[in-house]
């Protein structure tokens, strides 16, 4: 890591699952042509990794080992496609974005040594000419000095809309209804635990995506740091 690096603007994007995040979060990062880190990425590869090693979820030093040992590493394809996620040299980006691996991440995310474990990890990702982090605590706990900070919200109902859309489009049958009752137990579990619960940094620009389209949203992030610069 250079000086350069260190001193690397930092945009950080925080909010609940299904808030456009990750979508705005990338399109930003490749209009600025800056680094991007998908740290809920890690916190779902970590889970997938302790499953398949059948830790016990209750066991913190055991999953706090997992997180420091996985090897997690994002390979990018062309410009603008989804990079493709390996764990442990295993490509997993399809399995990442599944309920279970998501119910994984939010459990093993509530553990002070699994987030400890992660930390330095997640700063590495900082390198010139910048990093765009999309997470759920950027701005407060991993990047408090970033430059820029957006928090990025939509109704549960819109979210839980989104996500069917989205599994139908794969051809996946499942109830908004359920989707919606496991978002609304997500957001509590995530907004409630002891360690860097969801919230904003006291310095985020609040965005609200309900009813807004994705570009918009890209347009409004690409203005506070236009404006800031
Ligand atoms: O953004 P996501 O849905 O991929 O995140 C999966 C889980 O990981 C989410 O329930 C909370 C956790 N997480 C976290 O605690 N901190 C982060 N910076 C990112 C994700």
């Amino acid at each position: 890591m250079t000086v350069d690096d260190l001193l690397a603007p930092v945009l950080t994007i925080d909010g609940p699952s299904g808030s456009g995040k990750g979508t705005v979060a990338r399109a930003v990062a490749h209009k600025l042509g800056w680094h991007f880190l998908d740290s809920g990425a890690l916190y779902r590869a970590v889970g997938l990794a302790a499953g398949w090693a059948d830790l016990d979820f209750s066991d913190s030093e055991a999953l706090a080992r997992c997180a420091a040992e996985t090897q997690v590493t994002f390979r990018s394809g062309h410009v603008g496609d989804e990079p493709r996620v390996l764990v442990n040299a295993v490509d997993v980006t399809d399995e990442l974005r599944t309920e279970t691996a998501g119910a994984a991440a939010s459990a093993i995310a509530a553990i002070p040594a699994v987030r400890e474990a992660l930390f330095a990890k997640q700063r590495a990702f900082r390198v010139s000419p910048g990093l765009v982090a999309d997470g759920r605590d950027m701005g407060t706990v991993i990047f408090p000095d970033a430059r820029y900070k957006v928090f990025l919200t939509a109704s549960a109902e819109e979210r839980a809309a989104r996500r069917h859309k989205q599994l139908s489009e794969k051809g996946l049958a499942v109830s908004i209804d359920g989707l919606l009752r496991e978002i609304r137990a997500r957001d509590a579990r995530d907004a409630e635990r002891a360690v860097a619960p969801l919230r904003p940094a006291r310095e985020a620009l609040l965005l609200d995506s309900t009813g807004v389209s994705i570009n918009e949203v890209v347009e409004r992030v690409l203005g506070l740091v236009t404006a800031k610069s």
